[in-house]
């Protein structure tokens, strides 16, 4: 990555490494993100989800790999060294006076049913939050995912919901009888309302009206609102090291008073999302980034998004 785009890997942001699901109390995962090794683990007292790097400051060996959870911080497999939440050195077995030492902890928050840290290049605390969705989640149907690994930097992928001139050439889509599209740049959202003629399924194709909201680099939510179908797709993307970004799509929908229509509309939008997201991947894996591209009237808004992008790099300011 570092030869294919003029700008790090790892933008600052919130990036999702999980889902809340699969992490129960105790549990303790190794992890490779944003060019680093952690553990995620679940703390048995308070539940929550915390994030450490791998690498015991003692003598270096991996906590996700045999380290066990203590209370809400975990131990080391090694020699024992027990870390408490906030990943301060707790106990050193056989020493009565514990050395100055810690775990570097990540900032979480566990939203939307998955995990994300928080990375900044600088170190800084968070500066904008997780938005949240589905808050009354019981009228919504369980969240089905798909996780693709690409070759492609997270800029390069949200480029793609305002990049409107490859919509036909690669997604099938013909225009639709009322266009419309709006971006607006709000701090770290940038805010996509467009409608789109989807024919990728049926001939006749169907045109909806979507949403999408970008929360910082790592995550993008589309919605429609379409009385009375109401539908999330929530995509998550994770840089995992220079080359390779991690992609969740994640589907919900609020549930129709029909149980068939609810999954057969999901399952639609399953198959129309995970194949419009394929089409663009032989793309991505192969094009270079053009620094100074030739734009036309016909392409959207694209250096106005690159500019506003660049708030998520450490010089972008
Ligand atoms: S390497 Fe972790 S306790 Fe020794
Ligand atoms: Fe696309």
């Amino acid at each position: 990555m570092a030869t294919r785009y003029p700008f790090p890997a790892a933008p600052n942001g919130w990036f999702c490494i999980g889902s809340t699901d699969a992490l129960s109390p105790g549990d303790v995962t190794p992890l490779h993100y944003l060019g680093r090794d952690l553990v995620l683990f679940r703390g048995e007292d308070d539940g929550a989800a915390r994030v450490f790097d791998a690498h015991c400051p003692h003598l270096g060996a991996h906590l996700g790999v045999g380290g066990r959870v203590c209370g809400d911080g975990i131990a080391c497999p090694f020699h024992g060294w027990r870390f408490d939440g906030t990943g301060r050195l707790a106990e050193v077995p056989g020493l009565d006076r514990t050395p100055r030492a810690g775990a570097r902890a990540w900032d979480v928050c566990e939203r939307n049913g998955r995990i994300f840290v928080w990375h900044h290049a600088g170190g800084a605390v968070p500066d904008f939050e997780v938005i949240a969705y589905r808050e009354d989640e019981a009228s919504w149907t369980p969240w089905r995912s798909n996780t693709y690994e690409v070759r492609v930097h997270v800029q390069d992928l949200t480029e793609n919901i305002i990049d409107r001139s490859h919509f036909s050439a690669v997604h099938d889509m013909a225009a639709p009888e009322v266009a419309h599209f709006d971006v607006r740049f709000e701090g770290a959202s940038m805010i996509v309302e467009q409608s789109l003629k989807v024919t990728a399924v049926s001939e006749a194709g169907f045109e909806v009206r979507t949403t999408s909201t970008t929360c910082g680099p790592g995550i993008v939510a589309v919605e429609v609102d379409q009385d009375p179908i109401n539908m999330l797709t929530y995509i998550t993307q994770t840089p995992i090291d220079d080359e390779l970004t991690e992609i969740g799509l994640h589907f919900s929908m609020r549930r129709l008073a029909d149980e068939a229509a609810t999954e057969s509309i999901s399952e639609l939008n399953d198959q129309v999302t995970n194949l419009q997201f394929t089409q663009d991947v032989p793309i991505w894996e192969h094009k270079v980034y053009r620094e100074r591209p030739i734009l036309t009237k016909v392409d959207g808004p694209v250096a106005q998004y690159r500019r506003w992008f660049r708030q998520f790099y450490p010089d972008g300011n």
